[in-house]
């Protein structure tokens, strides 16, 4: 059986606990694809003294290996830092689609979270949903998982971070965050994590039939 689930949306949206709940319930693997561009984003500025040169950030991303993908550095601002930046480098975009296509479609169904699964990677997906909340709730959330890691940071930066990204995310030329026309929205602002998860199963459980 082949089942993809797209998952879209804006930075700390709720996307990767929504993702890691559905591949639980319903026995799918899950790709969380910003991994690939955070690891990108890191090696290419460890290389790169600092600097992000985009032919360097092509032929990382064309090299990627499991042990870059697997580092516990992922999740740091610096990292979301460089993740978006390389992200807007086409070359870099098509290095990593192929894995991602293979994945959509590997027996057994897969989710994938990201920005452009719906619309670019897996436009045929079964299921695709555009999960957002506003940008206080998201900032909220962001600056708590921060924390619980250990950084040291204030409410404040981690909401800057996130406008920040989120406008380069969407104004980008290639593959730009946007909801695809079939995407169902799923605004998590007021919902609990255990809420927004029963919506995602109800709907994925309508399209299963
Ligand atoms: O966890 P959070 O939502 O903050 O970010 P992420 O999903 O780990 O993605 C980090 C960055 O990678 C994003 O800000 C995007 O610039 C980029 N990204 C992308 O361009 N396309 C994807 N499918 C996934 C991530």
């Amino acid at each position: 059986m082949q089942f993809t689930v797209a998952l879209d949306g804006p930075a700390a949206a709720g996307k990767g606990t929504i993702a890691r709940a559905i591949a639980k319930k319903f026995k799918f693997a899950h790709l969380d694809t910003g991994m690939l561009y955070r690891a990108v984003g890191l090696k290419t500025l460890e290389q790169g003294h600092g600097i992000i040169d985009p032919k360097r950030a092509a032929i990382v991303a064309g090299k990627l290996a499991d042990h870059d993908v697997q580092r516990y550095d992922l999740r740091s601002a610096m990292a979301s830092r460089a993740a978006s930046k390389v992200a807007v480098l086409p070359e870099v975009r098509a290095a990593l689609m192929d894995y991602q296509r293979n994945f959509a479609r590997r027996e057994g169904g897969a989710v994938l979270d990201g920005r452009d699964i719906g619309t670019v990677i897996c436009p045929d997906a079964e299921i695709k949903l555009f999960v957002t909340a506003t940008d206080a709730v998201r900032a909220r959330r962001r600056f708590e998982e921060l924390l619980s890691g250990g950084a040291s940071t204030t409410l404040d930066a981690v909401l800057k971070d996130l406008q920040i990204r989120d406008a380069r995310d969407s104004q980008r030329e290639a593959a730009p965050m946007v909801q695809a026309d079939d995407a169902v929205l799923l605004d998590t602002t007021d919902l609990s994590i255990d809420a927004a998860v029963e919506q995602a199963v109800t709907l994925i459980k309508q399209k299963m039939g």
